[in-house]
C-alpha cells in the first residue's frame, strides 16, 4: 500500500525543522546506503549523530505518535529515527531496494524495514523535479507532497529519486518495523479499521459494529509479532 498522509507537521514545526537544517552540516549521502544503492545515490544528508538531526527526528517522531492515520497504516512496533536528505543541482538517486535490516545507531537493536516513509520538507514550488518515484505490483507511482506531508510504502518496493534540476529538496527518510510484517495483511487492517471508522460515524449503535471490531482485533492477534 502507498499511502500519503497530510499534515504530519504543523507550520510552526515545519519552521522549526527549516531554521534547524538551515544550519545543519551536510555530508555525502552514502554514509548510510547499502552497496548497491551507494552507487545509485547521490545527494547529501545530516550527520546520523548531529544535534539537528537528534532534535528534528524527536519532533518527527512525536508527531507521528499522535497521527491516527500514520499509527492505522503502519502499525508501528518501532520507528528507526529519521535521517535527513538534500538534493540540488541535479543530484538523485536511482532505482534501489532499501536494506532489509537495519541497526538502529547508538543501541543493539536492529529494526527490520517493513514500511519506508518520505517526510516532505520543501514546498512542491520551490524546486524542479525531486519526485520519488515508487514501483509497486498497480504500476509507477511520482510522488511529490507538500511540506510536512508524509508517504508511506512498501520497503520491498524498487524507488528513486528524480534528479533535482531547480532549487533545493529536504526531506526526512525513515522505516518502520511494523507489527504486522506483510504488506498484504496490513493493509486488510488498514481497510477494515477504516470501515469501522466510518461506520461509527454513521451508525454508532449498529450492532455489527462491535462484531467488526472484534474480527479487527482478532486478525492483529492473529499475525501481530511483537
Ligand atoms: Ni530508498
Amino acid at each position: 500500500m502507498l499511502l500519503p498522509v497530510a499534515d504530519v507537521l504543523g507550520a510552526t514545526q515545519l519552521a522549526e525543522a527549516r531554521r534547524l537544517l538551515d544550519q545543519a552540516e551536510w555530508v555525502d549521502g552514502r554514509v548510510t546506503a547499502g552497496h548497491q544503492s551507494a552507487r545509485a545515490k547521490r545527494n547529501r544528508q545530516l550527520s546520523e549523530d548531529s544535534e539537528a538531526a537528534r532534535r528534528l527526528g524527536d519532533l518527527i517522531v512525536g508527531a507521528l505518535q499522535q497521527n491516527a492515520l500514520f499509527v492505522s497504516a503502519a502499525l508501528p512496533l518501532r520507528v528507526f529515527p529519521p535521517l535527513f536528505n538534500r538534493y540540488e543541482g541535479g543530484e538523485s538517486f536511482g532505482t534501489h531496494v532499501d536494506n532489509a535490516v537495519r541497526q538502529v545507531p547508538g543501541t543493539p537493536h536492529r529494526l527490520r524495514t517493513d514500511v519506508s516513509a518520505t517526510l516532505f520538507l520543501s514546498q512542491p514550488d520551490e524546486y524542479e523535479g525531486g519526485e520519488l518515484v515508487v514501483e509497486d505490483t498497480y504500476g509507477v507511482h511520482s510522488v511529490k507532497l507538500p511540506a510536512g506531508h508524509l508517504v508511506l510504502y512498501p520497503a520491498s518496493s524498487l524507488h528513486h529519486v528524480r534528479p533535482v534540476t531547480r532549487g533545493v529538496r529536504l526531506a526526512a527518510f525513515f522505516w518502520v518495523q511494523s507489527m504486522v510484517r506483510d504488506d498484504g495483511e496490513r493493509t486488510l487492517l488498514f481497510d477494515l479499521d477504516h470501515a469501522i471508522q466510518e461506520l461509527g460515524r454513521e451508525q454508532p449503535d449498529h450492532p455489527s459494529a462491535v462484531q467488526l471490531i472484534g474480527v479487527y482485533h482478532n486478525l492483529l492477534r492473529r499475525w501481530a509479532e511483537l
